[in-house]
């Protein structure tokens, strides 16, 4: 689908919000504090259906204000489609797609993948490995709806063994159950990471030598455990057993798996410079638009929160030209000559006085 108009109701610092969006690129632009990540906020919610920033629903609401509203409509090649999220201080959240109210936006398949590229993000490529298992599970979902469900099943058995264990074991028997649903559900997801990290590896190493990653630019999964079969799994669990037994929790398994950025076989994540850090995470968030344009068929919006300003003007034309190939491209900043002249820009909008408006 392609995003053809916004509008918001109360959202953050927005009133009101109106705005075209352009079917290429569109960019934003405004001082510091006027509204620019609160824009893209909005999109994003009203994507997706909930916040690219927060977890408190709450916050998005615009102070003083009860409820707040936000709404997309857009067009594929059969038909016009709207989105929309009510977020209630109170009540929580209503979700409306094509005007009926629905429990979630998950089975409209419709909605373009959203890749959202924001300073804070960059938690992806330093902070914990949690964060990155977090993101590459989502990265399934977004390949193969049908297996959203791994991460949940395997999440559910971990929890299950580890109730067990932090109250000392249970008999054999039900050890042995346990380590066997945990195997099963630990496999397929790890078979699930294993496919998706390889529908983006190359395309990672590409797109980072693109946009200017010299010395061999590397991405890999490291699962916790070398193993290929359930049994294998099972008999490894049994070999912890009496570990884990004695810590409390489950010490082997892909909640300890890892996914490794580098350059230069170095850890990006430990020795990356901070523009090392920046191209790695686009290039991550890139390779993964692209990997889904191609698996699912579906063309990614791609938003660019304040990218420009840390990138040189080689590297800004180089993402600007690429990002535009990909897909549906709004890109905020605080100087509009950090956006290349030659980029392909549909709309441009200005906010000012708490108002975004056409220029
Ligand atoms: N719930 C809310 N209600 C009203 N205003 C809010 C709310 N949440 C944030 N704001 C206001 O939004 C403003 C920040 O907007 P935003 O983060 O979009 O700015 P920006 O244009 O992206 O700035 P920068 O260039 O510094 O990133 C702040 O002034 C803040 O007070
Ligand atoms: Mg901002």
């Amino acid at each position: 689908m392609i995003a053809d108009r916004l509008r918001a109701r109360s959202f953050r610092s927005y009133e009101r919000l109106d705005v075209p969006l352009g079917e290429r690129v569109t960019v934003v632009t405004g001082d510091n504090g006027a509204g620019k990540t609160n824009l893209l906020e909005a999109l994003y919610t009203s994507c997706v259906g909930r916040s690219c920033r927060t977890r408190i629903d709450a916050q998005t609401v615009r102070f003083d204000q009860p409820v707040a509203r936000v709404e997309l409509e857009g067009h594929d090649e059969q038909e016009d489609h709207t989105l929309a999220v009510a977020i209630d201080r109170k009540e929580g959240k209503t979700f409306f797609a094509d005007g009926a109210r629905v429990e979630s936006f998950e089975d409209f398949t419709w909605r373009p993948p959203v890749a959202v590229f924001m300073p804070d993000r960059l938690e992806l490529v330093k902070g914990a490995p949690g964060v990155r298992r977090a993101h590459l599970d989502q990265l399934v979902a977004a390949l193969w709806p049908a297996r959203r469900g791994t991460r949940r099943s395997y999440a559910e058995a971990l929890a299950q063994r580890n109730a067990l264990l932090a109250r000392g074991g249970g008999s054999e028997a039900q050890m042995d159950t346990w380590d066997r649903e945990l195997a099963a559900a630990g496999l397929a997801l790890m078979e699930n990471r294993r496919s998706a990290t390889s529908e983006i590896e190359e395309r990672f190493v590409a797109m980072s030598e693109e946009l200017g990653l010299t010395r061999g630019p590397a991405l890999r999964y490291r699962p916790s455990a070398g193993v290929e079969t359930i049994e294998q799994l099972v008999q490894e669990l049994r070999e912890r057993r009496a570990d884990d037994l004695a810590r409390g929790f489950s010490t082997y398994g892909p909640h300890r798996d890892e996914i490794v950025f580098t350059v230069a076989k170095r850890e990006v994540r430990t020795y990356g410079s901070q523009g090392q850090q920046r191209l790695t995470l686009l290039a991550l968030l890139l390779a993964e638009c692209e990997a889904i344009a191609a698996v699912t068929a579906r063309r990614p919006l791609i938003l660019l929160d304040d990218v420009t300003s840390e990138l040189d003007a080689t590297r800004r034309h180089l993402l600007v030209d690429r990002v535009a190939r990909l897909g549906q491209v709004l890109i905020t900043t605080t100087e509009r000559e950090h956006v290349p002249a030659e980029a392909p820009v549909d709309v441009q909008l200005a906010i000012a006085g708490g108002t975004a408006t056409v220029v």
